[in-house]
């Protein structure tokens, strides 16, 4: 604990760097990164820098890709995919700055025999009709599958073309049927991963899952999609362990951080998030599921205008667990629910049946989250009759109103202990005697 703190940023010049990016970002119409690494002081990519000499470079070109943004180059990525992942030693496969690739859905299966690296500095577009998912996975788009030891990076964009589907989904127009729309980029059981520096831009669905993952190190992603685009959650986790995400910004429809399944040892530093719905964990217990969440750490966040903050969120009637969770040095802006358990969530178009079984939420810690409410009620814990939250922690909360006046907290079957100054002023049913949340050692995740 004592290392994490004194080695992260402080809470006022991560927001500081963080806004002051954001605003970079905003008015520079998301061309440039540079003042990125340096604000935020983050390791460099080191691309072209400290790699082994006799890395073989495949270009796309080279394929036959005519990277004009009309011609269909998937037969080129994928026979460059192929290359590269049969290549007896490290090899690189390069999608030029300056072009623009068509690509349909794809699959870049592993295992690869030696390491693998994509540089993508170009673009990559998706078809924008969705009818050439016919017959196809409308979950997938660029899906990775069992590659190990996976490098992605560039500086380039990957745009989804999302505009059709979200106009075919039944949360923008209740006539439509609810159907899958596709995850832009999926890597799925895909270890020792790195994916940096990249533009991932109106995503169809979600923009960048990670799945069954082991040992992932994400950074200086950028999400960009509307404000009302459905599902388009930023970042999702699944069933991953040992995942490190930092220094990325995300503005989406949905969660700009998603982490759900049996995932464990994750760290989240130095984001910054909206419009979209903030950093969730869950939802977890769908369909009755059986869910074990712990060792879960977000240390150094920007939310502006999100519909929430840091959330928890279970369905009833799932069982497990989530725990040893912290949520530490958050600074809010114009926040709708900037701290909130919810162990009642229903995402569905019909009330939710109330149910005795829950996933069971405690060890949560809540340390320096600051800042403004859009709401009255800026910190909420709707926690389950049956399976109360326990052990929750509050440390150095300060949220004020937005708009003026008071903010309170709200509690239903909720527990655990204060320090230092807490306003609005905490609502627990109990003080338990309660010490924060020991954060998981940063070596847990150092082999990346
Ligand atoms: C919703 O979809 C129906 C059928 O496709 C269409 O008639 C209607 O105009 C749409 N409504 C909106 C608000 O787009
Ligand atoms: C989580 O792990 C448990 C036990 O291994 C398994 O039964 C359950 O299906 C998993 N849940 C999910 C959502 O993967
Ligand atoms: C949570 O942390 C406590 C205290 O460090 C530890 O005893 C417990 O095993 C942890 N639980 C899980 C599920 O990791
Ligand atoms: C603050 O948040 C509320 C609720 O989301 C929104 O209606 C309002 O426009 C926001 N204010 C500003 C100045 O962004
Ligand atoms: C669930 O329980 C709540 C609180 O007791 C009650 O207000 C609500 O009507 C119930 N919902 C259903 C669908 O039974």
């Amino acid at each position: 604990m004592g290392k994490l703190r004194s080695s992260s940023v402080s809470f006022h010049s991560i927001c500081m760097s963080i806004c002051t990016i954001y605003g970079i970002f905003l008015s520079s119409n998301l061309i440039t990164v540079q003042g990125f690494d340096s604000l935020l002081q983050l390791p460099r990519s080191g691309a072209s820098r400290d790699r082994p000499r006799s890395k073989k470079a495949l270009y796309v070109d080279d394929f036959g890709a005519k990277g004009d943004g009309f011609s269909d180059d998937t037969k080129a990525f994928a026979d460059a995919w192929k290359t590269a992942c049969s290549f007896s030693s490290r090899s690189k496969i390069v999608v030029p700055l300056g072009s623009t690739y068509l690509v349909r859905p794809t699959n870049f299966a592993g295992p690869c025999r030696s390491r693998v690296t994509l540089r993508i500095s170009g673009t990559i577009v998706a078809p924008k009709d969705p009818s050439y998912w016919d017959g196809l996975n409308p979950r997938k788009w660029l899906y990775f599958h069992g590659v190990n030891h996976l490098t992605v990076e560039g500086g380039g964009t990957v745009n989804g073309m999302g505009q059709e589907w979200w106009a075919h989904s039944c949360k923008i127009n209740r006539t439509n049927p609810c159907h899958h729309a596709p995850t832009a980029v999926t890597f799925h059981r895909c270890n020792y991963l790195k994916v940096r520096n990249l533009l991932m831009v109106d995503s169809q669905q979600m923009n960048m899952a990670f799945t069954n993952c082991v040992r992932v190190a994400a950074s200086r992603l950028r999400v960009v999609a509307p404000a009302v685009s459905p599902n388009t959650d930023g970042i999702h986790i699944s069933s991953c362990n040992r995942v490190e995400v930092k220094g990325s910004i995300i503005r989406t429809g949905d969660d700009c951080i998603s982490i759900v399944g049996n995932s464990s040892r994750i760290r989240i530093q130095n984001i910054a998030c909206g419009p979209g719905h903030g950093i969730s964990i869950g939802s977890l217990g769908k369909s009755k599921s059986l869910v074990q969440v712990h060792d879960i750490n977000v240390n150094g966040a920007y939310l502006s205008n999100t519909d929430n903050g840091v959330r928890i969120k279970t369905w009833q009637g799932g069982s497990g667990f989530t725990t040893n969770i912290t949520f530490q040095n958050v600074w809010m802006k114009n926040v709708s629910n900037p701290i909130i358990i919810d162990q009642y969530y229903c995402d569905s178009r019909r009330p939710c049946e109330n149910k005795t079984l829950a996933v069971r939420v405690e060890s949560i810690s809540f340390i320096g989250i600051k800042g403004t409410s859009a709401t009255e009620e800026a910190v909420r814990f709707a926690c389950s009759d049956s399976f109360p939250c326990k052990r929750l922690y509050l440390e150095d909360i300060h949220l004020e109103s937005y708009s003026g006046g008071i903010t309170r907290s709200f509690c239903w079957q909720a527990s655990g202990s204060t320090s230092g100054l807490i306003y609005p002023p905490h609502c627990f049913s109990n003080d338990e005697n309660f010490i924060r949340q020991k954060v998981f050692s940063s070596s847990v995740l150092q082999s990346i």
